[in-house]
């Protein structure tokens, strides 16, 4: 089986980057380790602080972040970063050649319940004028990202990442401690009878997926004219790795409580490194109102509405938008 590095060179990635992505793969497996050890190592459960989005820190959201941060922040390769456990961004090497953007650990509710959790992160370019504790740098739109990916904590340990030459998924190898390509170029079916969504926010639904969800709930009767069924997982990476693996579409769409906060999910480090994805495995990644990855971020823990999946099902289900 291919390993990580020579999939990255067959995809042109420049050294530097190949050392970043390795830097932040060590940080991920750290992570998995303390993971799978779980009430043995007293890591379950929370803490007594809210991070910046007002949630409370699960004691795991808090090692992960710090794992990733420390690996990250002695390596060199990065100016800053930014995380969801961070209020603001932090500064690393001034002289660094790259931004990362990470969420380090997606699905912290399941951290109670031993299933599935992950690490979502993005990656680009230092602008050269860049003080590394100025936040601008970090909004630029997702077309500009280099690399994206995430680490799935699952049965298995897995990455899916893509440089922009196709989107491929790895198997981490805990006997040799590397991530072998057990899946290069992974194609999303374009056609799909799933959808993910967390149907309880229903009544706060905008017209558009309300009726939309309406139309896949009545099924064969409708007029979508099929059956479909429903998942959600409760982790982003979950339910993306669903999708990615046997297609399917995942929305956390815009919601009218509050119209400062448009959906659940943050741009820079959940909706545009799972776009990037989604985009060069077949799939598309939308607002409702354009291409998650074209939107200019407005600060780091922006929210944005997503719909990311199968091509012919979200072209459907912004049918509805129009
Ligand atoms: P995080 O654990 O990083 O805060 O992210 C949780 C997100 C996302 O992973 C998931 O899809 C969604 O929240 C679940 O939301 P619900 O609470 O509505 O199920
Ligand atoms: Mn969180
Ligand atoms: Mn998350
Ligand atoms: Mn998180």
């Amino acid at each position: 089986m291919k390993r990580l590095n020579s999939q990255l060179q067959q995809d042109g990635a420049p050294l530097e980057l190949i050392l970043l992505i390795r830097t932040i793969l060590a940080g991920c497996k750290e992570i998995s380790f303390r993971v799978s050890q779980g009430a043995l190592a007293g890591v379950l459960g929370s803490t007594l602080s809210e991070n910046v989005q007002g949630e409370t820190q699960k004691k795991l959201d808090v090692i992960s972040n710090q794992i990733l941060k420390d690996t990250l922040r002695e390596s060199g390769y990065v100016k800053a970063i930014s995380s969801e456990e961070e209020d603001t961004v932090v500064p690393c090497n001034p002289d660094g050649n790259y931004l990362v953007s990470f969420d380090p650990l997606d699905g912290s509710s399941n951290t109670e319940i031993n299933s599935l959790i992950g690490t979502i992160f993005s990656i680009t370019h230092a602008p050269q004028w860049m003080k590394p504790d100025d936040p601008s740098a970090f909004l630029q739109p997702g077309t500009q990202m280099v690399a994206a990916g995430y680490v799935l904590y699952g049965p298995s340990t897995m990455l899916a990442m893509t440089t922009g030459r196709g989107t491929h998924l790895y198997t981490l190898d805990k006997t040799h401690g590397g991530f072998l390509v057990t899946d290069s170029n992974i194609k999303v079916p374009e056609d799909t009878a799933e959808f993910a969504i967390n149907a309880s926010n229903q009544r706060h639904w905008e017209e558009p997926i309300q009726q939309y969800v309406k139309d896949l709930i009545a099924g064969s009767e409708g007029p979508r004219e099929k059956d479909y069924n429903m998942r959600w997982v409760a982790a982003m990476v979950g339910d993306i790795h669903r999708v990615l693996c046997r297609g399917g579409i995942f929305a956390y769409p815009f919601d009218k409580r509050n119209p400062k906060m448009p959906g659940k999910l943050r741009l820079l480090y959940e909706a545009n490194p799972m776009a990037f994805l989604m985009e060069q495995a077949g799939g598309l990644a939308d607002t409702g109102q354009g291409r998650i990855m074209e939107v200019m971020p407005e600060e780091i823990h922006q929210r944005v509405p997503t719909l990311l999946g199968s091509k012919n099902e979200v072209l459907a289900c912004l049918s509805y938008y129009k």
